[in-house]
């Protein structure tokens, strides 16, 4: 075949897809196909603006190493990370709710003890984190994986100024103990914007857009025969509640960081400063194939 036209170029190439031996694969590429011809049809785009679409996907691309993953900005700045997370992530009663993994998660967090201070040289408002993690029908889970993660008071991750503060803060791997509680100490996080200065800030500027998410802990939480869980604690009355950049708020996840005086802590250590505490009880989800486990 050939001379194809707006009428029928997009039959021509599912026809050229329709011998895929993967059926998975050739159900993708339909969709994938049908979709961003009727998207093209739709728009209508001149040469020049597909030429700055071309362009745009080719400079995130460029953008993308080690350190920076702008595809994954993309994804979560359009939505789309959220709608993958609802799809793989319904959640029994009783489970906690997920939310994006988000690009400063670290695999090799420092190892730290309950009530260990993971604040390094970082300078803020003291907090005490409490929690416990159990099954979605109350029992408790002993030595669940807790990795913990957040920003500092200005809004910045430790791995986004390394340079200058040498070594990784604000970040820990916990174990849950006997009765399934876990605690530490840090510095209250403070809401920030995501990296805005590639072609996604260049999306976010055009479609009016601010490119802020609202204060929050993260937590990625493991126990053997359960689903780990990917979730963020957001800080409750915090202005960006409603516009976070990357849709991942729930209304279960905001949680009170409550303001304590100075006195006797949670962890029964006297402490001579005010302080914040976030307390928050997980349940995790049973993966498929563990029928036993409640
Ligand atoms: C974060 O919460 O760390 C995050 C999530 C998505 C995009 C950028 C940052
Ligand atoms: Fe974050």
């Amino acid at each position: 075949m050939r001379n194809f036209s707006e009428t029928n170029i997009t039959e021509a190439v599912l026809e050229r897809i329709a011998g895929a031996t993967d059926p998975r694969i050739k159900q993708v590429s339909e969709a994938l196909v049908r979709h961003l011809h009727a998207f093209v049809r739709e728009i209508r785009p001149t040469q020049k603006e597909w030429d700055y679409g071309i362009d745009f996907l080719t400079r995130t691309g460029h953008m993308c190493d080690d350190k920076r993953q702008e595809f994954i900005l993309l994804s979560d700045t359009l939505g789309v990370s959220m709608l993958v997370d609802a799809i793989n992530h319904p959640v029994p009663e009783g489970a906690t709710e997920t939310t994006v993994l988000g690009p400063f998660f670290v695999q090799a967090a420092p190892e730290k003890q309950n009530g260990d201070d993971i604040s390094g040289s970082m300078e803020g408002d003291p907090m005490i984190v409490t929690g416990s993690v159990s099954t979605v029908d109350g029992k408790p889970l002993p030595g669940a994986v807790v990795d913990v993660w957040h920003s500092d008071n200005d809004g910045y991750y430790d791995v986004q100024q390394l340079d200058e503060i040498g070594d990784l803060a604000m970040r820990a791997r916990f174990h849950t103990d006997a009765n399934g509680r876990f605690h530490f100490w840090s510095i209250k996080p403070a809401a920030y914007p995501i990296p805005h200065d590639g072609p996604v800030g260049e999306m976010l500027e055009a479609q009016g857009r601010h490119p802020w998410r609202p204060a929050h802990v993260h937590f990625m939480i493991s126990a053997p025969g359960f689903e780990q869980l990917v979730t963020h604690v957001f800080v409750a009355g915090d202005k960006y509640l409603d516009s976070d950049v990357v849709f991942g708020v729930k209304d279960s996840l905001i949680h009170d960081f409550v303001h304590c005086p100075a006195g006797r802590a949670p962890d029964g250590r006297m402490v001579d400063a005010a302080y914040y505490h976030l307390n928050y009880d997980f349940g995790l989800k049973r993966a498929a194939g563990n029928p036993q486990a409640a």
